[in-house]
């Protein structure tokens, strides 16, 4: 596993991306140099050097615009298709399949030796109402059998990921499943049947549960999914991956401890890919929010991969946002550098020296206990570089609670069982410090366990 690499890096970046954002916004010229050191690469080329692919949602549309398409095939080496493989652009109506536009996408894929992430099979949303209309569950069922079947089966072996499912969750405190028909018609099991019909069409592709507002730790709508998830994995439910959307803006603005998130799904042994990214705003805090999705990629070995949510500025779905890393006439912004610094800081990288880098270790023991509680110690590793900060999550088994914390600063999911631990006071290479806990059990005795330590 290449963590210590990873975190090394983690730490270099956040240096050059800060140094790129300061360079390109001081003065015309630095911008000018950036681009030309840059130029050599591309987007797709610096993400490959750290084995992970970087696209982008195309329409098939702008495909004859001769700058979309130069831009397009320059940059980017993974494709999802905007609108034209959604279910109403698919089977408008029942058991009429279109691939017209569809294939365009997929030929382009083919020509320019891209990727293809496939969105998305079964989702609320740009669905035709003579699916939104169907009452019966076996007929329900069917159908989202034979769509699934059908749409995969046209594409097998050309398609790297699916979102199988896109946002099945409720936004808000309450952590339920959306009241889509599906839901309404089907139950809670829809959504692993519908992985379930996925892995028997195409066992090769990897299968993506696909949402956005999951990507601050402690809110409820992130709570749900990752449990879902957690669920799956310990059933066996064919899931291989969570997609998140990433559309942020500044009442959505990217969290700060966003690697967490990534970690954390990462943990239950999944991919986790940033499936839709795109970032209102303009200059320096633009780029930074950009450089700092690219970063907490980059800290996550099985994050595999960034898409954007469009090419250019003028053709996105919020273009008054300006939320992409291309303008309107397709010159790069800061924020296509900060992404394109931060990557090729991380490809160039001396992964080679086996030692070293921003990481730590966590390792629990149990130092007291009496009739109904105890108390957890858990001692905290630097690695072989001096860190800045380090995070931990300490889960626990309901009915049990923690009741009191020390040596660092505690926050909570809702269901009140996962807490973020962290601290930004640092520690010298090969230093450790420790925090502890009180859990009441409630009757249960289960030693809580431990996320990986993340550290700065
Ligand atoms: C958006 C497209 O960008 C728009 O052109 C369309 O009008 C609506 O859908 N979440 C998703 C995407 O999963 O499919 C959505 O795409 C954006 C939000």
């Amino acid at each position: 596993m290449s963590t210590a690499h990873q975190s090394r890096v983690r730490t270099r970046l956040r240096k050059a991306v800060t140094a790129a954002v300061v360079g390109v916004m001081t003065a015309g010229g630095l911008v000018a140099a950036a681009g030309t050191a840059s130029a050599q690469t591309t987007l797709a080329e610096a993400a490959a050097a750290t084995g992970r692919y970087f696209g982008t949602a195309v329409a098939a549309g702008r495909l004859g615009e001769q700058d979309y398409t130069a831009t397009l095939n320059r940059e980017f080496n993974s494709i999802t298709a905007e609108n034209s493989w959604k279910w109403e652009s698919l089977q408008p109506s029942p058991g009429y399949f279109d691939f017209s536009t569809a294939d365009r996408i997929a030929e382009h894929a083919r020509q320019q030796g891209m990727e293809i992430r496939g969105h998305t099979l079964v989702w609320h949303s740009q669905l035709p109402s003579w699916v939104q209309n169907i009452s019966s569950p076996d007929e329900l069922r069917q159908v989202m059998r034979n769509h699934i079947t059908t749409v995969m089966e046209h594409y097998k072996g050309q398609v790297r990921s699916w979102d199988v499912v896109n946002e099945a969750f409720e936004d808000g405190s309450s952590g339920a499943r959306r009241n889509s028909v599906f839901q309404r018609v089907l139950g809670d099991s829809w959504i692993e049947e519908a992985f379930y019909i996925a892995h028997e069409v195409d066992p090769d592709a990897t299968l993506c549960y696909n949402d956005y507002n999951t990507d601050a730790w402690n809110t409820a709508k992130t709570q749900a999914v990752y449990n879902m998830v957690a669920d799956f994995v310990s059933r066996g439910v064919p899931i291989d991956c969570v997609g998140f959307q990433a559309h942020f803006n500044s009442g959505n603005p990217v969290p700060e401890n966003y690697h967490i998130t990534l970690q954390n799904f990462a943990d239950l042994g999944v991919e986790v890919q940033i499936t839709e990214l795109d970032i209102a705003g303009w200059g320096d805090s633009q780029a930074e929010q950009f450089g700092g999705v690219t970063l907490a990629c980059l800290a996550v070995p099985k994050c595999t991969g960034i898409t954007v949510w469009g090419v250019t500025d003028k053709y996105s779905w919020r273009a008054e946002d300006t939320p992409l890393l291309f303008d309107g006439n397709y010159n790069p912004k800061q924020a296509y550098y900060a992404v394109l610094d931060t990557l090729l800081n991380a490809g160039g990288g001396d992964g080679g020296d086996g030692g070293g880098g921003a990481t730590c270790t966590v390792t629990y023991a149990e130092t007291q206990r009496w009739g109904d509680r105890f108390n957890g110690e858990v001692t905290v590793r630097a690695g072989n570089e001096a860190i800045r900060s380090w995070s931990t999550t300490v889960t626990v088994t309901p009915p049990q609670k923690i009741s009191a914390t020390w040596n660092g600063e505690a926050s909570w999911d809702t269901s009140g069982n996962v807490m973020t631990m962290r601290s930004t006071s640092g520690l010298p290479a090969g230093g450790q410090t420790t925090f502890g806990f009180t859990v009441m059990t409630n009757g249960n005795w289960a030693p809580p366990t431990l996320g990986s330590c993340v550290a700065s």
